[in-house]
């Protein structure tokens, strides 16, 4: 029986979330309404932004982000092959398709250097994801759309409060899609919300989210009931307060964390760029498996037994998932066989490959304190100490 358990991931709910959600439920009206302007209001006050439109969850607001930027069946949007599914599942949703780029070797984000292979004729977008909380190469990547005429969306979904050469992410791209999932650096539960200075895909993902209805009674296109409630935003107008308090902690914890383990042979912290200020959504670290002579998957129940839970993601590369490897989706190969002869899944990009499986996010939540913190160390210079 290990001495403690220390969780990776906790939801941090105070008083003001409380008596916000109550007072939602005592007036009667759980709709989308006024705790969600208020929410929507603040987040984009603190983005920087024009307009911050709140939708059900992170990956609502990419869909709909990409129909607002005009994205037309078979269009291509270049993703990251690590990441989680729904940065590309979102695509396939609007019926766009998904092309995969590589990883930079040392960031885990979108390699820039791999997006000449992925254009063609069709492209619209790309979407960096500004993956565990690291901001993506922006200028790179915002240099190659603008020489190729593309939008740039940023998959912020994992960053909140980030900054990439002191600007908030979400508000570099044209636009910024970010999700509030409970185990988020702030959560509304479930929830997701766009940023941008452009009206008109904000105005566009308002009318979407809401079955694209211009009054009462007429529907003007294909819309969706993507509504945040009133109950989730009473809970994320409380959270944006507590935001930068909580980062800093993450921030205190997670490079404690990674200095005083950058000793060990068995694993290599993450690398973070002078020039951004990382969220801290995990504290990364990469498993040597020739010194472990262990999966990730293993070392991270070896991990658990000893009371140290940790996050392990993302296993495989996008572009092996079943959804993506066999085409599964609408019933039949739609969108995929668009594009046919641009397309093959059958990709292995070499530094995808060499990471994935192999990443750990270690526990860093601001609810941890200095003894859960030690307890972390300890317990991975233990297991260090048995290889
Ligand atoms: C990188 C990334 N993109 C998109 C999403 C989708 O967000 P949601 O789960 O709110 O739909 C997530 C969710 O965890 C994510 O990590």
């Amino acid at each position: 029986m290990a001495d403690r358990t220390v969780s990776v991931a906790e939801p941090i709910l105070g008083d003001e979330e409380h008596e916000n959600v109550e007072a939602v439920l005592d007036s009667g009206r759980f709709l989308q309404g006024p705790m969600v302007e208020e929410f929507e209001q603040k987040w984009a006050d603190f983005v920087g932004v024009d307009h911050a439109v709140a939708v059900s969850n992170g990956t609502t607001a990419i869909q709909l982000t990409l129909n607002a930027i005009g994205l037309e069946p078979g269009d291509e949007v270049i993703v990251p092959s690590l990441t989680f599914g729904s940065t590309a599942t979102a695509v396939v949703h609007q019926a766009g398709v998904p092309v995969f780029a590589d990883i930079d070797r040392e960031l885990y984000t979108l390699d820039h250097t791999d997006l000449e292979r992925c254009l063609s004729d069709r492209t619209e977008a790309v979407m960096p994801v500004h993956l565990y909380g690291h901001p993506a190469e922006m200028d790179e990547i915002v240099a190659f759309a603008d020489e190729h005429d593309l939008y740039v969306i940023e998959d912020a979904a994992q960053a909140h409060g980030a900054r990439y050469k002191g600007d908030v992410v979400g508000s570099i791209g044209d636009a910024g899609c970010f999700s509030f999932y409970a185990t988020k650096n702030i959560t509304t539960g479930e929830g997701g919300i766009v940023t941008t200075d452009n009206d008109a895909i904000a105005e566009q993902v308002r009318l979407l989210r809401s079955h694209a209805m211009s009054d009462r009674d007429h529907h003007v296109e294909l819309g969706y009931n993507y509504r945040m409630s009133d109950i989730n935003g009473a809970i994320g107008t409380a959270q944006v307060d507590r935001l930068e308090e909580f980062n800093a902690r993450r921030r205190e914890i997670s490079e404690r964390l990674l200095s005083e383990l950058a000793d060990q042979e068995w694993l290599e912290p993450a690398t973070v760029r002078d020039y951004v200020d990382h969220a801290y959504f995990w504290a990364p670290i990469e498993i040597d498996t020739e010194v472990t002579g262990m999966s990730g998957k293993e070392v991270r129940e070896a991990l658990l037994e000893r009371g140290v839970e940790t996050r392990h993601r993302y296993v495989d590369p996008l572009y092996d998932q079943p959804v993506f490897e066999n085409h599964r989706g609408f019933n039949s190969e739609f969108p995929w066989s668009v594009n046919d002869a641009d397309h093959d899944y059958d990709l292995s990009l070499p530094n995808v490959e060499a990471v994935a499986g192999n990443t750990l996010g270690l526990p860093n939540h601001p609810g941890l304190d200095e003894a859960d913190v030690d307890y972390v160390i300890e317990t991975l210079r233990e297991f260090g100490e048995t290889l």
